[in-house]
């Protein structure tokens, strides 16, 4: 067979017969790597083989056969336990607690299973130090450290443990293949023979994947719609918590999120979370805070939202956010002054959502509205308040999905007032007299900025 050579982006996953020194699919720079393509066949799609076309009727429907975790708050994120046969991944930045994760959901598992931990970063030593330190010592918890794919496969065909661990993705290679462990080309081919592996055996597999710097899944970034369920960590490194986000789910609802803290003995299942992130508003009365009612998948999250709007010292004003949507405060900007005439053109804005979490929810405007403006205006937030609104461009106020768990976690949390659209869904809560809402950005303001 003849050799073909091949440049790919190991940013996209883009492939093109030339070199680029800008990838044409994502417009990165210099990512563009060689490669050598493989014989036909070698990255088949995956699937059981041999199989015939069926009538859906025919096709069994089984019962669901998932099984927890034990870790609530991963079963969560995961649509309640673990599907047999499924190819998971795990992403996040190096650090962030993706091993620690995988191993102590690899303790509760291997208390009534078998689970192999397969680890290419860490000696077989040091994964027994760090199990020993989290508490998670179980003879059921077997520890393979490889890195060659082949060799791999070979013990998860012997043992055929019920749920096995690949830690990480980047680490494995599979000989014969001509570019590097951690490369797309290496990624991709060693994912979809172990998805090949999950569907004709049923082991379910889990993939860590380190991102790169740009916050992308880069190198597993394309196998993002090879896998059935994508989970994603994040959270500030120096601070404690860690987001476990479900980005895709083929086996149930995405968007839903589980919430851990980093101990001195591993990840912490959070259940409350609107208490951790509200544990450090210690002053509510002071300008430029607000507080949001956020859902993140099925779950209510009150979030602290500060800003702070200075005067520019000299030229252009500057925006910075974190754990918010840049554009969107850029928007929101925007409209104070255009239909409130708030005049923000001379001003420095900075928002923040605090603790770290990152947001991204149309909910989030009025919050961010009323925390830029109690700033520029030097007057407080209603400190019993929470608020949840969509902003439009021409000012008006937006109901808002989930009202009714927003209120309730508000209240629950000990907040007395809940300020939202007019048009929301509100059927008997809207007797409560806790309850405020406006048409307009305008009007939402002035129930909220207390003069
Ligand atoms: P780790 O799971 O190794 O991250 P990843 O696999 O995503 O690269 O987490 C390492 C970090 O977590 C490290 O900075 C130390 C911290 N940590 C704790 O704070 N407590 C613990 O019990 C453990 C095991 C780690
Ligand atoms: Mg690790």
């Amino acid at each position: 067979m003849r050799v073909k050579i091949y440049y790919s982006c190991q940013e996209c996953g883009h492939q093109s017969t030339r070199w680029f020194g800008r990838c044409p699919g994502c417009g990165a720079w210099n990512s563009l790597v060689e490669e050598i393509s493989q014989p036909a066949g070698t990255a088949a799609p995956a699937g059981p083989g041999g199989q015939l076309p069926l009538p859906v009727t025919e096709v069994p429907a089984l019962a669901e056969d998932r099984f927890p975790t034990e870790l609530a708050e991963l079963d969560r994120v995961l649509g309640g336990g673990i599907v047999p046969g499924s190819l998971t991944l795990v992403g996040g930045d190096p650090g962030i607690g993706k091993s620690t994760l995988m191993l102590q959901a690899a303790y509760q598992l291997s208390r009534r299973m078998q689970v192999l931990y397969v680890s290419g970063e860490e000696s077989a030593r040091q994964v027994r130090l760090r199990a020993d330190r989290l508490g998670t010592l179980s003879p059921g918890l077997l520890l393979f450290c490889e890195t060659d794919l082949d060799e791999v496969e070979s013990q998860l065909r012997r043992l055929a443990p019920p749920v096995a661990i690949i830690d990480s993705i980047q680490t494995m290679y599979k000989a014969g293949i001509p570019s590097a462990p951690g490369s797309v080309g290496q990624v991709r081919e060693c994912a979809a023979q172990l998805m090949r592996l999950a569907k004709t055996t049923g082991i379910s597999i889990f993939l860590v994947g380190h991102v790169t710097k740009e916050g992308m899944l880069a190198g597993p970034r394309v196998l993002e719609h090879m896998v059935d369920t994508v989970l994603y960590m994040e959270g500030d490194r120096r601070q404690f918590f860690r987001v476990l986000r479900g980005m895709k789910n083929r086996f149930g609802s995405t968007h839903e999120i589980g919430v851990f803290e980093m101990s001195g003995a591993g990840l912490v299942e959070v259940a409350n979370p609107s208490a951790l992130f509200l544990i450090q508003r210690s002053r509510p009365d002071v300008p430029g805070s607000a507080v949001v009612a956020a859902l993140e998948g099925s779950r209510p999250l009150l979030v602290e939202i500060q800003a702070l709007v200075s005067p520019t010292g000299y030229g252009v004003p500057r925006r910075m956010t974190a754990g918010v949507d840049y554009n969107r405060v850029a928007l929101i900007a925007a409209v104070l002054e255009k239909r409130m005439g708030l005049n923000l053109g001379s001003q420095d804005l900075y928002v923040n959502a605090v603790g770290g979490v990152k947001l991204d929810e149309p909910a989030l405007d009025l919050a961010i509205a009323c925390a830029l403006v109690s700033s520029f205006r030097d007057v407080p937030v209603d400190p019993a308040l929470v608020c949840a609104g969509e902003i439009g461009l021409t000012g008006e106020l937006r109901p808002v999905t989930g009202v009714q768990k927003r209120i309730k976690e508000a209240f629950k949390m000990g907040f007395s007032r809940f300020l939202t659209a007019s048009r929301s869904a509100l059927p008997e809560l809207a007797e409560n007299p806790g309850i405020f809402t406006a048409d307009t950005l305008a009007g939402a303001l002035e129930l909220a900025l207390k003069v």
